[in-house]
């Protein structure tokens, strides 16, 4: 998937309105794994993130893993990546720079000696990799015995509340419901907005709660395997479980809410082919604001993104 590797992909946009996976995740994820995050001395040895992008995922496991590497096939998006090191390093309390380390690699190209890793991540990306036996088979080749392999995924938002102006005749339920629909039929509907720009079949995988990733699992290289999966309901009624990734923005505008989907890879396709990404964000906006009585600035939005996650463990001593 090339969208992100293009120079002009605004890579540091992506870091800042991309949702950032929460304390409660990286819990269940060392619970699976078997140690606890933040605890001196409890970690696993090393870890590598694929598809870090920014390194959104990638930071966070320092705090139970020892050494990570976090690889990408797009350099602006390394680039980002070293960039916020100092930062994120001082966030962590960790003076030790050589613990973390990014790299440009494409999944299909990388190759480590078996048994190196004890943990393998793929965070938001595994519906672009090209070859599911052959990735499975090099993960399980590269995890050491008993090493765990998680990837997990986010898609669409749901507006499940709002505040501020709104269209006083609307009862809150239908305003929901019509957000919804603009919203798809902006991303994926109406065939002059996103949707023929989208790469496939990635976002189809993706939209597809990754179902065709996990039926590949291989059953004789893998063991343990949790699957985890959350689809929210606009009139926000299907609650979330501790067991859930929990993927929410509270009170954003609805001007964020629109740069937020401006760091999709069709946004960037479709700013490419039309020359026209700035206008179909305004279009975007006014139909919210006519439709629904909305105002870009003082209208809040609390969203919810449908989510999961899969864990396993290597088969072996
Ligand atoms: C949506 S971003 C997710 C980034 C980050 N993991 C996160 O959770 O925010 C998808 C990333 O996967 C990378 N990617 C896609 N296909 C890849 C491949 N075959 N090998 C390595 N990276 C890939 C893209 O360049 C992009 O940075």
């Amino acid at each position: 998937m090339s969208t992100f590797a293009k120079a002009g992909f605004k890579s540091a946009n992506y870091n800042s309105f991309r949702p950032h996976y929460p304390p409660s995740f990286y819990k269940i994820l060392t619970e699976y794994i078997g140690k606890e995050a933040g605890k001196t001395g409890d970690k696993v040895g090393k870890t590598i993130d694929l598809g870090c992008g920014t390194g959104v995922a990638t930071y966070p496991l320092l705090q139970f893993s020892q050494n990570v590497v976090g690889l990408d096939l797009s350099p602006p998006m390394i680039e980002t990546a070293n960039s916020l090191k100092a930062a994120k390093l001082k966030e962590l309390g960790i003076q030790d720079e050589s613990r973390i380390e990014f790299g440009v690699c494409a999944v299909e190209d990388f190759d480590a000696p078996p048994n190196s890793y004890d943990l393998i991540t793929a965070a938001e990306c595994i519906h672009w990799f090209k070859d599911y036996p052959k990735f499975f088979e090099a993960a399980a080749k590269h995890l050491k015995p008993n090493g765990v392999l998680a990837y997990w995924f986010y898609v669409d938002p749901v507006v499940v509340n709002f505040e501020g102006p709104h269209n006083e005749k609307l009862l809150a339920i239908e305003t929901m419901r019509r957000a919804q629909q603009i919203y798809l039929l902006y991303v994926y509907e109406d065939p002059k907005g996103l949707g023929v720009h989208w790469d496939r079949p990635g976002r189809d995988i993706l939209r597809n709660l990754l179902r065709e990733v996990d039926a590949q699992i291989p059953q004789d290289l893998f063991k343990d395997v949790k699957t985890q999966k959350y689809v929210p309901s606009v009139d926000g009624l299907l609650q979330l479980t501790p067991q859930d990734l929990r993927l929410v923005r509270e009170k954003i505008t609805l001007k964020d809410f629109t740069n937020y989907i401006s760091t999709y890879s069709l946004f960037h396709n479709y700013s490419e082919s039309t020359g026209a990404g700035a206008e179909f964000l305004e279009k975007m906006i006014q139909e919210f604001e006519t439709e629904l009585g909305w105002d870009r600035e003082k209208t809040l939005l609390d969203l919810n993104w449908t989510s999961g996650y899969t864990f396993m463990r290597k088969s072996g001593e």
